[in-house]
């Protein structure tokens, strides 16, 4: 009874977003189909279906570039404030040294999540808006269960106001992107060090049907290709970014027995077994020092018996992105620089850099909007 209640609340719903959209727009387009994301796939499909949002391109072009320093401008009063950045480290160093690294690499992947999803407007932080209501990003399936490090940007929140003399000053949007930057330097132990431009403003908007954009651990890298195109960033970037898969956890859900048995036998007898007895596993099994959060080339060197997902064996499917990955498994430093290079063309993605009253802003705490 109720589930039919439900049912065919979500029919009248449809139909009606379908008037909402007009003709030109099928049901196709409200129904969209996720591909790439296994186990969780038809989870999905029957989620996003009816749920509002998916109508947002993000800008090619920012209304303002980013700059560097943007909070050190001592002629912008309402920006100024000298010691936003330090702050943020030092609430990362500080989640880390209480949390341990794998946080830090949390962090990274909220800052890949909010990027890909409306840009890099700490939209994926939100977890109450009027218009999705709790069906927010971060409920959408990539996301639910498994980002973590919402803690530390709320407390780097805290800190930036503590800095800033008591004044809302500094985006979220910028401390997910100084975090990320952070959290690099650390996770490779002081290798990768890069300056991260600022002067973003937070969206007010987040739903968990747009998650759809995320690639998914199935994905071919003709999808990821393409998934990452739409943003702005070119097949290079898919495969210098994936580094970041030499570091942090996966659910055991992903690895199926196909998947198992196109990896090293030895290797995956062992995940079999830890899965048995926990929900996730490293994505690195050999790291320096044996810590499985050590950011660095690694991961290129694990390709394509070691990695767990399809979409990191597939980086060997082409020729270029085969080259690339075996230059980066050749040489660390030429991976460190371009992953630095890559995150700062990551965090330009969509970014909103004019205030525009009741769709942008600087928020008062990450995971809500003003005056909500
Ligand atoms: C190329 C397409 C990508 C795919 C298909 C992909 C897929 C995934 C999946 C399925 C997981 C496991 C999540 C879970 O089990 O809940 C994961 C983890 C992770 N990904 Fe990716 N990813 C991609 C690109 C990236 C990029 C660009 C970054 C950052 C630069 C990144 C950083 C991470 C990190 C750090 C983790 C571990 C998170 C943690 O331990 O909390 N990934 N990824
Ligand atoms: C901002 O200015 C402070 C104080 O002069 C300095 O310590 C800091 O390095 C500067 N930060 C950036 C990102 O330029
Ligand atoms: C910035 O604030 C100072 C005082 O705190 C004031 O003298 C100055 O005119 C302000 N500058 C701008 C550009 O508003
Ligand atoms: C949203 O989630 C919160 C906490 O999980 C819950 O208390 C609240 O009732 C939810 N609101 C709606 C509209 O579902
Ligand atoms: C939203 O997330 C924050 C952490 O970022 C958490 O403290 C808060 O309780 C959550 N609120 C709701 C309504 O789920
Ligand atoms: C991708 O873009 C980077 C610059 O952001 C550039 O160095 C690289 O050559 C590009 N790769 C391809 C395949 O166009
Ligand atoms: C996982 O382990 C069980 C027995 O413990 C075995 O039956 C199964 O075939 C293993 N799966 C894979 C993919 O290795
Ligand atoms: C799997 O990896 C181990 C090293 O961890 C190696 O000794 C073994 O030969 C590999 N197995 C296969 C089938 O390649
Ligand atoms: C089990 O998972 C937790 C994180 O959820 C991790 O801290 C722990 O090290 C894992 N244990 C093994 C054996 O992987
Ligand atoms: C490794 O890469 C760096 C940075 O791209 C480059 O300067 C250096 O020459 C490369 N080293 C080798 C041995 O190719």
């Amino acid at each position: 009874m109720a589930a039919s209640k439900k049912l065919a609340t979500a029919a009248v719903l449809v139909s009606l977003l379908a008037l909402l959209v007009g003709p030109s727009a099928g049901l196709l387009d409200l129904c969209p189909v996720f591909v790439g994301w296994g186990a969780l796939q038809s989870l999905l499909n029957s989620l996003i279906c009816g749920l509002p949002g998916g109508n947002y391109t993000p800008p090619t072009v920012p209304s303002n570039p980013l700059g560097f320093g943007y909070y050190n401008n001592s002629n912008n009063n309402a920006s100024y404030c000298p010691d936003a950045e330090a702050a943020v480290t030092a609430a990362v160093e500080k989640a880390i040294k209480q949390q341990g690294r794998g946080v830090g690499a949390g962090i990274i992947r909220l800052f890949f999540h909010d990027a890909f999803v409306r840009g890099c407007d700490a939209s994926v932080l939100l977890n109450n808006t009027v218009a999705a209501g709790n069906n927010t990003e971060r409920e959408g399936p990539p996301n639910k269960d498994s980002l973590r490090g919402f803690d530390v940007i709320d407390a780097a929140k805290e800190a930036t106001k503590a800095a800033c003399g008591g004044r809302n000053v500094v985006s979220c949007a910028d401390i997910l992107a100084l975090a990320a930057r952070d959290a690099s330097h650390i996770l490779s132990n002081g290798r990768i060090k890069f300056a991260m431009p600022t002067g973003r403003f937070d969206g007010r908007e987040s739903f968990a049907r747009e998650t759809i954009q995320l690639p998914g651990p199935d994905s071919t890298l003709e999808d990821l290709v393409r998934m990452f195109k739409v943003q702005g960033l070119n097949e290079t970037d898919v495969v210098t970014l994936s580094g970041a898969h030499s570091i942090g956890r996966a659910r055991c859900l992903f690895l199926t027995k196909d998947r198992l048995s196109a990896m090293n036998s030895t290797y995956a007898g062992q995940l079999n077994e830890t899965c048995k007895i926990n929900d996730t596993v490293n994505q690195d099994p050999f790291s320096p020092d044996r810590d499985p959060n050590n950011l660095d080339n690694q991961y290129y060197k694990n390709i394509d018996k070691f990695v767990l997902f399809k979409s990191d064996a597939v980086l060997l499917s082409s020729e270029t992105t085969k080259k690339q990955v075996e230059a980066n498994a050749a040489n660390a430093t030429k991976f460190e620089a371009d992953f630095a290079a890559a995150m700062v063309k990551m965090g330009n993605i969509g970014v909103k850099t004019t205030h525009v009253p009741g769709v942008t802003e600087i928020r008062e705490v990450c995971w809500r909007v003003n005056n909500a």
